[in-house]
């Protein structure tokens, strides 16, 4: 891979990962660039934290388009522009079609806010309140076909306290989310992550199940050589 890796971040709202990904890479973590930060809805915040990190912006607005194919043709060019080597959506709310995910495979990354695969979609607060887990968390994944279902590089697990409402749950996870994902492009952008025949590598070993991060700390896969 390149020096420092190029990367394209899409969004569509407030851009709290986005920010904690630009603040990463200033402090040194992630040793990559982003070229662009392009949201499919115009005026959100998430276009403003980008400008004042003097990142280049780009619009491409679903409602201006007929269908998702032809939506995401144009957000492809958009991307391709800046011929990144990984794509984040960090709070990016449109479906990608088949195709768009199947081009960009291994090299898309996204942040979900539960312990994939338990409650893939919307409202994954209140709905792991309902259900009464005991705990809770995020996850950081690359990118397939299937919403929310692709090989998942890391997990932010978090207890939920019995006065938890969706707001405070949320705000537990968001604090997370901001650890996991730097480090998930940390961990991809210096190599030591990759997708290979659908599998998550982590030091060139097949990580056999999610890096789990708990109590401030992250568990890595113990190497038997190590
Ligand atoms: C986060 O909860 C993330 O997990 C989900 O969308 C939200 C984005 O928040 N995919 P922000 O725009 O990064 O603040």
């Amino acid at each position: 891979m390149a020096n420092s890796v190029s990367i394209v971040v899409l969004v569509s709202g407030n851009g709290s990962n986005l920010q904690a990904i630009i603040d990463a890479i200033a402090t040194g973590q992630i040793s990559a660039k982003i070229r662009a930060v392009i949201s499919n809805v115009p005026d959100v915040y998430a276009l403003e934290r980008a400008q004042s990190a003097r990142i280049p912006t780009d619009v491409v607005n679903h409602k201006d388009y007929d269908s998702r194919e032809d939506f995401d043709r144009s957000l492809k060019r958009a991307i391709e522009n800046y011929s990144p080597d990984l794509i984040v959506l960090a709070g990016f709310m449109r479906m990608l079609s088949d195709d768009f995910v199947n081009y960009y495979q291994g090299r898309m990354l996204n942040i979900h806010p539960s312990l994939l695969p338990k409650f893939r979609g919307l409202n994954t607060h209140q709905r792991a309140l309902d259900d009464g887990e005991q705990e809770h968390g995020a996850s950081v994944h690359f990118v397939t076909p299937e919403l929310d279902s692709g090989p998942v590089i890391i997990q932010a697990v978090v207890p939920v306290q019995e006065d938890d409402d969706s707001e405070t749950l949320m705000k537990r996870v968001f604090k997370e989310e901001h650890v996991i994902y730097p480090l998930a492009i940390s961990w991809f952008a210096s190599g030591r992550v990759q997708l290979e025949n659908g599998k998550v590598m982590f030091d060139d070993k097949e990580l056999q199940s999610p890096i789990v991060h708990k109590g401030g700390e992250t568990i890595l896969p113990t190497s038997p050589e190590a």
